[in-house]
Formats: structure tokens, sequence, C-alpha cells
């Protein structure tokens, strides 16, 4: 029987796809893509004959149903959905269904927004005496969030911070983490990072929520939170001439 293949399209650059999940969406008879957040791009490389579906008019029940009666059919499938699939890619709820049905599947991962988001602004999450610690998180909508996570107490951790799907609701992403970090706390708003009309915006806690109304950022962006973003950190231990570590002796 033939497979399906759920594949992370990356953030928006179509080169920013894994040269495995090219290769498949290459060779896929079948192509379901979630089209509000995917390149169109990414699937250019497709062949002539395939059929091309776009899963954000589709119901959980319709995917499946294609999905189903294509590999029946003989047929590969490329299942391809922005980001890094599991990332609020809702794919369990597919795979579950997959199994359920005997179907063979597996995932390819890809570049997250997260992680782009910080390679635009040429940043790392997780700088010594900083923060060794990354939070992916979003403020509730209609999908709630629990509330031992509510952003208020993520924020205690004063952690490197990566909030997905929440732009829109900028103003009490800010409110909420007020309530520990101060607020001259660096702050940057990505919206669509690598995508040829992306769009940053920089500031600290205290005139982040300003600029991006000013910039009229209100979706598909990352808000990224903590002192990373800032230049105060401690020297790797890693590429310290002091330190031994398996690879490398201390140099005298
Ligand atoms: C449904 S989630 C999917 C996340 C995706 N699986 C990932 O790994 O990036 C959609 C949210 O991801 C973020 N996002 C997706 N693509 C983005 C991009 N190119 N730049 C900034 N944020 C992006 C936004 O917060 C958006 O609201």
């Amino acid at each position: 029987m033939s497979k399906v293949y759920f594949i992370g399209a990356g953030p928006g650059d179509p080169d920013l796809i894994t040269v495995k999940g090219r290769k498949i969406i290459e060779e896929a008879d079948v192509i379901i893509y979630a089209g509000s957040l995917v390149n169109p791009e990414v699937i250019n490389c497709r062949k002539e004959k395939s059929e091309v579906y776009n899963s954000a008019k589709m119901t959980l029940e319709e995917i499946i149903d294609i999905t189903k009666e294509s590999i029946y059919e003989g047929k590969k499938i490329a299942r391809v959905h922005t980001g890094d699939p599991s990332i609020y890619g809702a794919i369990r709820e597919q795979m579950d269904k997959l199994d359920k049905l005997g179907i063979d599947y597996e995932v390819i991962p890809g570049v997250s927004s997260f992680v782009a988001s910080a390679a635009v602004l040429k940043k790392e999450f997780t700088l010594p005496g900083v923060s060794q610690t990354v939070i992916c998180t979003r403020l509730e909508g209609r999908t709630p969030v629990p509330e031992k996570e509510n952003l208020e107490s993520l924020a205690s951790h004063k952690a490197s911070m990566a909030i997905f799907l929440s732009v829109h609701m900028i103003d009490r992403v800010v409110e909420k983490l007020k309530k520990h970090y101060d607020e001259d706390t660096p702050v940057a708003v990505v919206q669509r990072a690598t995508w040829e009309d992306e769009k940053i915006v920089e500031g600290t806690l205290k005139d982040i929520e300003k600029k991006v109304k000013e910039a009229n950022i209100t979706k598909t962006a990352q808000i990224l939170v903590g002192n990373f973003l800032g230049n105060k950190y401690e020297l790797s231990k890693l590429y310290d001439k002091n330190f031994s570590h398996e690879y490398r002796s201390a140099k005298k």
C-alpha cells in the first residue's frame, strides 16, 4: 500500500523546505496543502498530472476521505503543512484517523516560523547567562489554552518566548507579559518571516503595541520576547579556549 507523507513546508521561502520534503512533492500523485499559509510556490515542483487540494477549504472528514480513496487507488500523497507540522498543525487528529484505517504515514519535519523569525532577526534564543529555555505558546483564541499554561504564568520564568497566533491581541499579550517582564524587555514582531513581503517591528514591552498597530500587523506574525533580543550575554563554554570537551582539549 502507498503512504501519506506529512510534510513541513517551512515558513514561506520555498527554498526552506527540506530536500526530502521537496522530493516527495515532486513524486506525489495527490497533494493536499494548507493553502491559507503554505506558499503555493512550494508545490510548483509537482508532477503535471498531480491532483491538488487546498485543505483550508476542507473539513477533517473531507481530508480523510480524499486520503483514503487515493491510498486505496495506490497513489502517493503529500500532505503539506506550514512551518513544522508538529506545532499548531492539527496533524495528530489526522494521524489517529489514518491509524484507525490502517493507512501508513510518515512525518517530514519543517522549519517552524519561530526559528525562521529568529533567523531573520539574526538572534539566538538560548544565550548563556540570559536564557536556556524557549517557550512556544499562544493566547487563547477559539482553541482554549490550559489554565496552568496561561501567558502570565509562563512569563514568570522570563525565558525566551515565541508567541504564535496572537498578534491581533497584542494589547492583551503585552498586558500579561508586563506582569513579570520589565517594561524595557525587548520584543520583536515578525510578520510573514522569509516571504518577500516580510515585515519586522522591534521595540520593548513599553512601545511594541503602538508600533505593531502603526505597522498594521494583524496576522501571520511571531511575537518574540526576551532579553535574548538584547546585547548582554556570556560567551559559550563550547568555544571557550579554557574549556575541554569530547572533541577539543583546553588550549594551554
Ligand atoms: C496555525 S499556526 C502554524 C504554525 C506552523 N506550524 C509553524 O511551525 O510555524 C499559524 C501561526 O504561525 C505563525 N506563522 C506562520 N508562518 C509564519 C511566518 N512566515 N512568519 C511569522 N509567523 C508565522 C503565526 O503566528 C501564525 O498565526
